[in-house]
């Protein structure tokens, strides 16, 4: 599994990466929000503790992956009230079913993770899990998948006498889809003492394919700011 080589990496290196940019943008799309949000994604659960203390809403924070679930319920177990108020589904998106439909929907870095057939299929899903009216927020990145490009450092953090280091490499690029080599390393000093690399692929859509399927799946483009897409799920 892929993501139990990143997952030690995870937190250390996305607290300084997307989410001071996620937490200080995403307040004011949510503030409305009082009575239910889904999670898309919530990974360790760096946004999900956010949410919940921008909104009072109930949270259910979807999440697929063993070892990112692991992170977020040990996260959750140490805030009482939020073990009162979040619920952990393990699922993927495709397969959320609701007990009532919510009244946001929130998306943070997920969608390069989805390949193209999976999403056209996710947003009719999403809009019968969504009250009329319901918003969907979700990170976004314009202009197809990234050109190839060599192996560069994404981040590092210290930890004691270690160097937590991640890298990675654009290796092809085609359309909305580049496959990519990702190095996960831990030195002291110049001594590599671990690397693991894993390949996998992304995707990242152009603006004129997500407007076509959201607006085909009855989303209507709202106000976001750069780095989001807003949607509203029409009434009637
Ligand atoms: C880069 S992480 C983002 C986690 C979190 N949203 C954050 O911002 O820290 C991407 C997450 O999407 C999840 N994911 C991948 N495919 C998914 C799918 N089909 N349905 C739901 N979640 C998925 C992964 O397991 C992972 O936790």
């Amino acid at each position: 599994m892929t993501d139990f080589i990143s997952l030690p990496f995870y937190d250390l290196l996305q607290q300084d990466g997307h989410v001071p940019r996620v937490r200080e943008k995403l307040p004011p799309l949510v503030a409305g929000v009082r009575r239910s949000i889904l999670e898309i994604g919530a990974g360790t659960g760096l946004i999900t503790t956010s949410l919940a203390q921008w909104t009072p809403a109930e949270i259910f924070a979807l999440e697929p992956s063993t070892g990112m679930r692991g992170v977020l319920l040990s996260r959750l177990s140490e805030r009482a009230e939020l073990l009162k108020r979040v619920t952990v589904l393990p699922c993927d998106a495709l397969s959320v079913d609701l007990d009532e439909p919510v009244e946001a929907m929130v998306m943070i870095n997920v969608m390069y993770a989805l390949e193209p057939d999976y999403r056209k299929r996710l947003w009719p899903v999403l809009a019968g899990q969504l009250e009329p009216g319901g918003l969907l927020v979700f990170t976004w990145r314009d202009g197809g998948a990234p050109a190839p490009r060599p192996l560069q450092e994404d981040g590092s953090r210290q930890v004691g006498r270690h160097t937590y280091t991640a890298l990675s490499e654009i290796v092809e690029s085609s359309g909305e889809v580049c496959k990519a080599r990702y190095l996960y390393r831990i030195s002291e000093g110049d001594k590599v003492i671990s690397e693991e690399e894993f390949v996998g692929h992304a995707y990242r859509p152009v603006r004129e394919t997500i407007e076509e399927e959201l607006v085909g799946a009855g989303f209507v483009l709202a106000d976001a700011p750069e780095g989001f897409l807003s949607w509203r799920l029409a009434r009637g």
